[in-house]
């Protein structure tokens, strides 16, 4: 078992590395490439929503909130554009929005970011493109660091929902990378951690992107957090064994009725977390909820290219030609789910 006192699970938000954060003084985005963590820390420059949108893609930012945000900062660039013909400027802003809105169908806080954004913008569209984007710049802090609160609001909950001294299994990866800061199940794992009541964290390597290996096990290590990675299909074993509590992970949607959509992997746990009686926590803000999921609506699962399953770091790991599927995501069932943490509080969808 590893340490239980944390040395840095205090560290200072502004303290740690930021995944992303706008330049006032070249207005350009400076994003860290999650692709090559933990091996090396490197920024790139993004000058415009196009750029974003391929950093979205080809996942150097990931993680829904983080999505989200860079989206927004995105759009905030593109409203400096030199136009002042307002239909001109919402024909611009509408195109963007769409093209980054595709980028990844199924974490809702990337739409309901970029739609809110293209409010803002038509509200400014007949000022000088200085005030517009001025505005919009506003606006992207705003969310910026209205996820940063509500993270350390929901870990506060979190950890005062998880009595005792806990031993949690964790997947993907939802620590600060993934957001504007903290982290959603990640966070609540450091406020445990700050209690001194994190007795151990099992991060699962999450196949195929290995989310958890490269960046769940680097941020919780650097934050002094004691940590054990898994294979992907070890923690129903380990619960069978007694050596896990129960399971904290993130969310990239929530319905109403607190169906989860979240890292392909999520919905095999919350089975296996049920069947040995164990807590299912999924941790977001309020921004993943999605209002518009009834219990009729088939949400877009992404499908990302067989080659992240094929190939680890370009080496391919299966016969070539062999045919592979890549679901991103999956949907666990309320039913399955024991409690959602969000900066409101406590949720037991079934309760
Ligand atoms: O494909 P990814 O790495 O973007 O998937 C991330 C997840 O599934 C996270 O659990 C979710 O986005 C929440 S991050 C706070």
């Amino acid at each position: 078992m590893g340490p239980t006192t944390p040395q840095l699970a205090h560290a200072r938000v502004e303290d740690e590395v930021q995944p992303f954060g706008f330049d006032e003084a070249t207005s350009s985005l400076k994003v860290l490439d999650q692709r090559l963590l933990p091996g090396s820390v490197h920024y790139t420059t993004l000058t415009d929503s196009d750029g974003v949108a391929e950093a979205i893609v080809s996942m150097k930012v990931r993680g829904a909130p983080a999505i989200g945000l860079v989206a927004a900062y995105g759009l905030a660039m593109l409203a400096a554009r030199e136009t002042s013909d307002r239909q001109v400027f919402a024909g611009v802003m509408g195109i963007a929005a769409k093209a980054l809105i595709a980028t990844r169908p199924t974490a809702v806080n990337l739409s309901r970011s970029v739609m809110h954004m293209v409010q803002e913008a038509m509200s400014v569209a007949d000022r000088e493109p200085q005030a517009r984007a001025a505005h919009l710049l506003m606006a992207a802090k705003r969310l910026h660091a209205d996820d940063l609160a509500a993270n350390r609001r929901l870990g506060t909950f979190g950890a005062r929902f998880l009595t005792g001294n806990r031993r949690l299994l964790t997947h993907c990866h939802t620590g600060a990378l993934a957001c504007g800061g903290w982290g959603t199940a990640i966070g609540i794992l450091r406020t445990l951690g700050g209690e001194g009541r994190l007795a151990h964290v099992y991060a699962n390597e999450t196949r195929p992107y290995l989310q958890g290996a490269r960046l769940t096990a680097w941020e919780l290590q650097t934050l002094g957090l004691p940590v054990t990675l898994l294979t992907d299909a070890m923690g129903p074993a380990l619960m069978a064994s007694g050596d896990i509590d129960g399971v904290v992970v993130g969310a990239d949607r929530i319905s109403p009725r607190g169906d989860v959509a979240n890292k392909i992997g999520t919905y095999a746990l919350a089975i296996a977390a049920r069947y040995h009686n164990l807590p299912f926590i999924v941790a977001a803000s309020t921004a993943t909820m999605d209002h518009a999921w009834g219990p009729e609506t088939r949400i877009v699962i992404e499908e990302r290219s067989s080659d992240e399953a094929a190939l680890i770091r370009g080496e391919r790991l299966a016969p070539e030609g062999v045919a592979y599927r890549h679901p991103a995501f999956d949907i666990t069932p309320a039913s399955l789910v024991t409690a959602i943490i969000t900066e409101n509080g406590v949720w037991h969808p079934h309760a």
